[in-house]
């Protein structure tokens, strides 16, 4: 069959399409909404490479889980550019919310889910919750994924530097000290071995909660682990800013030290940490001043997705970091195969979607929020040089992104219908 059109990649890099597999586009959260939504959060996604989000369908405590399903639907349908699915919170386990775990799967092809150890009279479950869940999902054969933090813990020294009068950003960091991280990881790794639910860890930032999975593979427990690209290219020196400063990078996890990004580094070539997220979840910095006074109340999360693919590009694969090979795994490979995508999502294969990237290797250029496409008024990489840039990019076959350019129309994006999640890459 002749093409319609024959596009030259000599020079190139041809990449399958990225699948970020953690972003949250318009979260309701901690009194305000992330300020990219489904229209402006999955173009700038697509002008990083990026062609298929996994984003968080959140239940609100007390509803169902169908309810969170029909909510983002609302926010997604007819909206997006990119493709997109979902992941299931659950943030209230009880028998009534149990059966749905079932149809989730079964009928919406919405295979993951995922909980929280921390925000707590929010999102946070406890362990029991946990475990009900975990045994639900395992037999209906679907993932549970976690944020692994303990929030008492976390809460009890909010509450302590509150008192003491400690508000500045740098306090969110010291609140959630690595121990916090590593804890709940433990804890989550054992209640999945005991209950031997495909499980999977989203934003791991840190040596002491990787120590604990390397531990499990000790006794041949596989447990996926997610981090993100602002845990392997920036640490908590950020915090120690002047003024408001900090506030850009309030996350959690928090930012860690320099011997953490080492640790995650090394865990992708360790085969340790499979997927390289973002975790984009942006605020404008007006947004962010709601903490102005009181560093627990910073909308917490920063501005990502469209930077992933050439941030790992230039700081990893050109730094002899991480090999050409690896960054296809960690950005499209893996987490298509995790979430039950793959074929369709994450290689340039016969009968797969056709999302192919055509990378510039040698273009260098700047980040800065005068040229992102992020809806947010600060850059977390403001000034930064990248040599790698994603010049096309289709989607299923079309062209999506050409000269700077977006050419496909608002709603292109569809949903994907997901698998049974893998237990193997
Ligand atoms: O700071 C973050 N990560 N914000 C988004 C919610 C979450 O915990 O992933
Ligand atoms: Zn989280
Ligand atoms: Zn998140």
């Amino acid at each position: 069959m002749a093409a319609d059109r024959t596009i030259d990649a000599n020079g190139k890099y041809v990449f399958p399409g990225g699948v970020d597999p953690h972003v949250h586009l318009d979260l309701p959260f901690m009194g305000t909404f992330s300020s990219d939504n489904y229209e402006t959060g999955t173009r700038a996604a697509l002008f990083g490479g990026t062609t298929t989000v996994i984003d968080f369908a959140i239940q609100v405590q007390g509803n169902s889980l169908y309810s969170a399903v029909e909510e983002w639907n609302k926010k997604s349908e007819g909206n997006a550019y990119g493709d997109y699915s979902y992941h299931l919170a659950v943030t209230d386990f009880n028998p009534k919310t149990r059966p749905e775990v079932k149809n989730l799967i079964e009928k919406e092809g919405i295979t993951s889910f995922k909980t929280f150890m921390a925000y707590k009279g929010a999102l946070m479950i406890d362990d029991g919750q946990m475990v009900g869940l975990m045994r639900e999902v395992k037999e209906h054969g679907g993932m549970v994924t976690v944020h692994a933090t303990n929030g008492d813990m976390i809460d009890h020294l909010v509450a302590k530097h509150k008192a003491e009068g400690k508000l500045a950003p740098l306090y969110h960091y010291l609140s959630q000290p690595e121990i916090t991280e590593a804890e709940a990881s433990g804890r989550f790794i054992d209640m999945a071995y005991y209950t031997d639910v495909p499980a999977y860890i989203v934003h791991l930032t840190c040596e002491g909660a990787l120590n604990k999975v390397r531990d499990a593979a000790r006794r041949n427990q596989k447990v996926f682990v997610e981090t993100c690209v602002q845990y392997l290219l920036l640490d908590a020196s950020l915090y120690e800013r002047e003024g408001f400063e900090g506030a850009k990078w309030v996350m959690s996890p928090p930012l860690r030290k320099k011997k953490d990004r080492e640790t995650l580094w090394a865990g992708l070539n360790q085969g340790l940490v499979n997927v390289v997220g973002t975790d984009h979840c942006p605020f404008f910095m007006k947004q962010k001043r709601m903490g102005e006074d009181d560093f627990s109340k910073i909308p917490n999360g920063h501005p990502a997705i469209e930077h992933r693919l050439e941030l790992l590009f230039s700081e990893g694969v050109r730094k002899g970091r991480i090999s050409m090979n690896k960054l296809v795994e960690v950005t499209a490979a893996n987490p298509a195969k995790i979430f039950g995508m793959f074929p369709k999502k994450g290689t340039i294969a016969v009968g797969s979607d056709a999302d192919i990237v055509i990378f510039d290797p040698e273009t260098t250029h700047t980040l800065s929020a005068r040229t992102h496409h992020h809806n947010c008024d600060y850059s977390g990489y403001e000034g930064w040089e990248v040599t790698g840039k994603c010049r096309t990019v289709l989607l299923r076959g079309r062209v999506a992104i050409e000269n700077n350019d977006i050419h496909i129309p608002k709603g292109y994006g569809r949903f994907i219908r997901r698998s049974h999640c893998s237990k193997v890459v």
